[in-house]
């Protein structure tokens, strides 16, 4: 089997496969499709050990499994894209990981170099850099967001004393289901003296606090159950950072306004985002009640969200004006000649279509990107408003 990569079985997209052949382009290898669409054969001579070690779509290379065909194993969830710590958090409108793994090839970064995702979410970027060991940036509004996206990378180097504390947890969930004291959680959560264990075990409850609000399902049981399968998870990310030798990249999360970015100008190797869909998704609402628990005032955190102020069209006049502002700071953190990817779709409001994929490309050709592919990412089911997103590739050519 010299010379021939074979796709997963799960590509099935027109998109899926574009990005695939864009992948292999970025490596600068030459190759033909065969006539099953599977398979791809490469015309020249290549060992495939760079290919095996960061390709996203491809399972084989010269008949050996690539590095993502052992990650996508590390899936404690019945839901493939949901592998390693990514399905921590029920998280509306998360990144397909595969895809971001994909395209941090696409745009040609390299162990050490810096990716920024200014509107963060449940931490897809983040993990799928650390594990191409590409360092990350990550701001998000959402303390939520925060929250999830560094327990997600950095439990992994807490380990043992995440195991440490589990009996002590544990046995405190008994007594307080026995004495009804619930408080009993929350003051043992905030008395464990090590930021990143705390934040493991706030989410934990955070896990269980969205099962019990969403599925109705008993919250110490799902506690329990979360906090058993959250251990494994990160047992899951050790072990492969060991079996595959992996040199994690490092992460950077922080609360903050993809507004008003705290970096210096032209310091950031490349972006991978997607901004919140126009008025799609009322983030504040969706995770009130973990927003509430994290003692956050909702009104207020509103006001900072982008997309959901105002009502009738002058939301969408705010929308658009914040929109400028991020694709500016964007464009000003960025590297001369980087890429900037950003993902996006058209939302109905008010029964109409907002045009806001048009609208970003206008804008960011305005200021100094110029748009280097526009592909469609047609998605189904997701939530009935959105039919499409377009995986916009912008490069930086002005100063
Ligand atoms: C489409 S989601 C990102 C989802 C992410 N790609 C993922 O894989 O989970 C948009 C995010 O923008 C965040 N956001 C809204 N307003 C913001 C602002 N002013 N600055 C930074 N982030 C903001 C929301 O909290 C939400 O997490």
């Amino acid at each position: 089997m010299n010379n021939h990569l074979i796709l997963f079985d799960n590509v099935q997209f027109i998109y899926e496969l574009s990005l695939a052949q864009l992948e292999l382009k970025s490596f600068g290898v030459e190759f033909e499709i065969t006539d099953g669409l599977r398979e791809f054969k490469l015309l020249k001579v290549n060992d495939g050990s760079e290919l095996r070690k960061r390709l996203a779509y491809f399972k084989s290379v010269n008949g050996e499994f690539t590095d993502y065909f052992y990650i996508i194993q590390k899936n404690r969830t019945r839901s493939v894209n949901q592998y390693l710590t990514h399905w921590i958090y029920p998280y509306k409108g998360k990144f397909h990981p595969q895809m971001i793994r994909a395209l941090l090839n696409i745009i040609g970064l390299k162990e050490g170099d810096t990716i920024l995702d200014p509107f963060i979410g449940s931490g897809t970027t983040a993990i799928e850099a650390q594990l191409l060991g590409i360092n990350c940036i990550g701001v998000d509004i959402s303390p939520l967001c925060v929250l999830q996206s560094r327990v997600k990378t950095e439990s992994v180097y807490v380990l043992a004393k995440i195991i440490e504390w589990k009996e002590n947890i544990f046995k405190t969930i008994k007594t307080s289901l026995f004495n009804k004291d619930e408080k009993a959680i929350e003051d043992i959560i905030n008395s464990i003296p090590e930021e990143r264990v705390r934040n493991f075990y706030k989410m934990a409850k955070l896990v269980a606090i969205s099962d019990n609000v969403r599925r109705k399902k008993e919250f110490y049981i799902s506690f329990l159950k979360n906090l058993e399968m959250m251990i494994a998870s990160v047992l899951d990310y050790f072990d492969l950072v060991n079996e595959l030798n992996l040199k994690l990249g490092k992460v950077d999360i922080r609360l903050g306004d993809a507004r008003k970015l705290p970096f210096e100008d032209e310091s950031i190797d490349g972006i991978i985002t997607s901004p919140p869909y126009s008025v799609a998704l009322d983030y504040v609402s969706n995770d009130a009640h973990a927003l509430r628990e994290l003692g956050y005032n909702l009104s207020m955190l509103r006001e900072k969200f982008i997309g959901v102020r105002g009502k009738g069209k002058e939301r969408i006049d705010l929308y658009n004006e914040d929109m400028k502002k991020s694709l500016s700071e964007m464009f000003r953190v960025l590297k001369p000649s980087k890429y900037a990817v950003i993902i996006i779709g058209n939302a109905t409001y008010m029964g109409q279509e907002v045009k806001t994929v048009e609208f970003v490309i206008e804008y960011a050709e305005k200021i100094g990107f110029r748009l280097i592919r526009n592909i469609n990412k047609i998605i189904f089911g997701l939530y009935n408003v959105m039919q499409k997103e377009n995986i916009l590739i912008f490069q930086k050519i002005r100063r």
